[in-house]
This record gives C-alpha cells, structure tokens and sequence, in this order.
C-alpha cells in the first residue's frame, strides 16, 4: 500500500505561498495540510479561513484542514466555505465529538479526528464508526521543524489495530511532525495512510519537488 504524502505549508515561505503550492503539486504532493492554530489550544498563531481561500485558489489538491484550536465547532462552516476538503479537530477540545465530526460531515467535508502525543487512542474508540480519518500526532502540536517522538510509531500500529477492529480499516490514518525519509518506511509499515511533512518538504536542502520523490522512495517496500 502506498502512501500519501501532505506537505504542510507551515514550513513554506509564506511570502510566495501560491509558487510554493504550486511547487508541492507539481513535485507531485497528493494533499496539502493546513496548521491552523488558534495560540489558545496551541501557543501558536497561524492562519485562518482567509489563507485557506487563497490556497484554494493556487491548488487543486485536496486541502486538509487540521484545526488545533479551542472551538473548532465555530470555524467549520467558515472552512468549508473556503473551500477545504477535510477538517480535522483534537479530541481533546471538546466532550461533544460525536456532534462536531457530523457537523462536519453535514457540511459536505472529510471528518478527521487527532490525538497528542500525550492522548491515548482509547479517547477516540467509540469515534471511530463516524471518522474518515484518524490524525496520530507524533510532536507536540504548535510548531513545525520538531523531532519525531520515537514512541509514536508504536501508537500508530495500535491505532491501526484499532480501525481494522472497528471495522475502519478504510479510513485514513495520517501521521503528523517529525516526519522524514529516515522515519516514513516504518510509518507505513506500521499502518499510516498519510503523512504530513513541513521541513521534510520546504527546507534549504533541496527543492519541494525533490524532498517530496525522496520521502516517496524512502516509504517504498526495500
Ligand atoms: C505541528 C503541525 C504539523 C507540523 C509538521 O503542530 O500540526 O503539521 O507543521 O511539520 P514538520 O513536518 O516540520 O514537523
Ligand atoms: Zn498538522
């Protein structure tokens, strides 16, 4: 099974954001991922439904919405307007999941629900039935550039194990932070669908295109 590989534009240069979508879907990225942060569930302040429309504009992969802030159920309606494809809200902003993922849904959406490095997947069990996406996050959310957090690979294979005894093994289990060349393989074979990947992509080392064949030829089978 292949992988799909989301660059997030939090590590992109932010002055050329079209070129820099541009570049991602040309270098043959399969979504792009936006961090959008609210300094409150974070202590981070990024973007919002404004920049989400703009992207819109500059690319037509799908784009991945994933919301670490305090009251997602305020911004679903103004994100999907913008023209995002999936939302993806933390489990652990609100006792009312199950309400939000259907509003999501209803709203003509992906659901998509994540867990901090300090969340067990227990906290999403009975969510599972509802989601089409399940976000493990291998670093602390709030900044881009941070080292993979060893234990995550394990939560990954747990939270596989857990959509294919919940019947989900159709949806998508994306992994997000630290992820590299060194690390993808093993995500995959532990059972992600999708990662995310800020530095990885847009850094100095190389172009978008090239760090993206390399995270690609890296995920492969040896
Ligand atoms: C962190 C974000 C991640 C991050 C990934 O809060 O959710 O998407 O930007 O960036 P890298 O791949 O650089 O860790
Ligand atoms: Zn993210």
């Amino acid at each position: 099974m292949s992988i799909k590989i989301a660059p997030s534009i939090l590590s992109a240069d932010f002055g050329r954001l079209a070129d820099e979508l541009q570049a991602a879907e040309q270098g043959g990225a399969d979504w792009i991922h936006l961090d959008v942060m609210d300094g409150h569930f974070v202590p981070n302040i990024t973007i919002g439904p404004l920049v989400a429309a703009a992207a819109r504009k500059a690319t037509r992969l799908p784009l991945d919405a994933h919301l670490m802030i305090s009251d997602p159920d305020r911004y679903i309606r103004p994100f999907v307007d913008a023209g995002v494809d999936s939302i993806t809200v933390h489990a652990e902003v609100t006792p009312h999941l199950h309400r939000t993922v259907q509003e999501i849904r209803n709203a003509g959406a992906r659901a998509g629900v994540a867990i901090n490095p300090g969340t067990s997947q227990e906290l999403i069990r009975e969510i599972i039935p509802f989601v089409d996406l399940v976000l493990v996050m291998s670093v602390n959310p709030g900044f881009g550039g941070q080292k993979f957090i060893e234990a995550s690979l394990g939560k990954v294979r747990r939270v596989r194990a857990l959509l294919e005894e919940s019947g989900r093994g159709d949806a998508d289990l994306q992994v997000d932070g630290g992820v590299t060349t060194a690390n993808i393989r093993q995500l995959r074979e532990a059972g992600a669908t999708v990662v995310v990947a800020g530095f990885a992509v847009y850094n100095q080392e190389a172009t978008v295109a090239e760090n993206v064949a390399r995270l690609k030829t890296a995920a492969s089978p040896a």
